[in-house]
């Protein structure tokens, strides 16, 4: 029986809705995963019912001894799982985490040298439209306009230059492995903090198979519902010396009580990742993006910076005399969910760009692998070269619909849903 389906049969057939989406559409949104239904469950939990405002055994309100334990598990877990010296796991996104480090060190108007947004930053790394733009005077570097990849020698010229108090590295559409050694030396010399956001790659690292930034940075975000597939949150690790004030600035900074619910999941979605099996998971992200843009490449597609290192690529759809709004939306008719983003030295506005953003963790966690990513780069390349035309779109969407109905997505649950 479900109590939400009496109490509230609107809300009831959007959910119903939203998992048939999931299933029947290809997801290639590269910051989208599906959680376990562990994760689920533990989300869904009556902890989020308790108000919890401190950390464990430093509360506001009574009663906390069960979400301390919740909380104290997940912390440790994550500590472990990233090699940290401190751990807070009660950001409620990665954009409050990313805040919290700001506030932790920074004064307004101090300076923050972070990647621009067109090469592959985060609004949150100095948007004008964002808090970190509004506060901070934030000066960005780009990647090189021949390797598409990141420049250390101008990275290391701005920072010389305008001696930023912070330094911060990572992104969200950047295809390749960030050596944070390199930033970590640019830092030293010019006496700045080294704040990374591995939002993104954060599974990737678990796994071992990019480069941690944890022994180099004092601060590192993360989020957790990414390539790491637990619910929607942030993190911030640091090291041991800022623990007491990024803990204060995360509450009572910027946050009250933090969702013990969602710490909860964070805490399932860590003992998931410490498994052999996640491991292995992420190096078929890997292969898959690979073997995604290598079958893109096949087909006339320019990949920005020649491929990818990650979870992700991006496409340059210049040559197709295409933009990427056009391209995200016609694809999206078809069954195919990608967003459009811009790309290095793009000419186009970030309404419109000239690329689109793919990314293979959530189909990887369907089980699909390499000829699942041959076939998905010839029905891309299907809708693309022939754009609104009305019955490609048609076959298109069916082939999608026999390829997903090969590797089901939360059968059970749609089935008790549609009872
Ligand atoms: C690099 C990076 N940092 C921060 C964020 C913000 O995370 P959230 O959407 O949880 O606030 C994102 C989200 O896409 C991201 O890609």
């Amino acid at each position: 029986m479900s109590f939400l389906k009496i109490a509230d049969p609107q809300i009831y057939k959007a959910i119903l809705n939203e998992a048939k989406r999931e299933h029947q559409k290809l997801e290639l949104i590269a910051s989208e995963n599906f959680v376990s239904e562990a994760v689920l469950e533990a989300q869904g939990s009556i902890m989020t019912n308790k108000y919890a405002e401190g950390y464990p055994h430093k509360r506001w309100y009574g009663g906390c001894e069960f979400v301390d334990a919740a909380e104290e598990i997940a912390v440790e877990r994550a500590r472990r799982l990233f090699g940290a010296e401190h751990v807070n796991v009660q950001p409620h996104s990665g954009s409050q985490a990313n805040m919290a480090v700001y506030f932790s060190v920074l004064k307004p108007k101090d300076v923050v040298l972070a990647m621009d947004l067109a090469c592959g930053g985060h609004l949150t790394h100095g948007h004008p439209h964002n808090f970190s733009g509004r506060f901070y005077n934030v000066v960005t570097y780009g990647v090189s306009k021949r390797t598409e990849q990141l420049d250390f020698d101008q990275i290391r010229a701005l920072a010389k230059k305008h001696k930023p108090k912070i330094i911060l590295a990572g992104a969200c559409a950047y295809p390749r492995i960030i050596d944070f050694q390199k930033f970590r030396k640019i830092c030293d010399e010019v006496r700045a903090f080294l704040f990374v956001d591995i939002a993104h790659i954060s599974g990737l690292i678990i796994a071992g198979l990019h480069p941690s930034p944890v022994p180099y940075a004092e601060f590192v975000t993360a989020t957790t519902h990414k390539t790491l597939r637990g619910p929607r949150g942030g993190v911030i690790m640091c090291k041991k010396e800022f623990a007491t004030a990024i803990d204060a600035q995360v509450f009572p900074g910027i946050q009250g009580g933090p969702l013990m619910h969602v710490i909860a999941a964070k805490a399932t979605a860590f003992k998931e990742a410490q498994r052999p099996s996640f491991k292995n998971y992420q190096k078929q992200i890997v292969k898959n993006a690979k073997a995604l843009a290598g079958a893109l490449s096949k087909r006339g597609f320019r990949i920005v910076s020649g491929g990818t290192d990650n979870h992700l690529l991006l496409v340059d759809l210049t040559n197709k005399g295409i933009t990427g709004r056009d391209a995200a939306l016609n694809l999206d008719r078809a069954g195919m969910t990608v967003n459009k983003n811009l790309i290095p030295f793009d000419k186009k506005s970030a309404a419109i760009t000239s690329g689109v953003r793919i990314g293979t963790p959530a189909i990887t966690t369907r089980g699909m692998k390499e000829p699942q990513m041959e076939t998905i780069a010839e029905l891309m390349s299907q809708i693309l070269n022939n754009l609104s035309k009305n019955n490609v779109v048609s076959n298109v969407k069916e082939q999608v619909k026999k390829l997903t109905n090969q590797f089901p997505l939360y059968k059970d649950l749609i089935k008790r849903m549609e009872k």
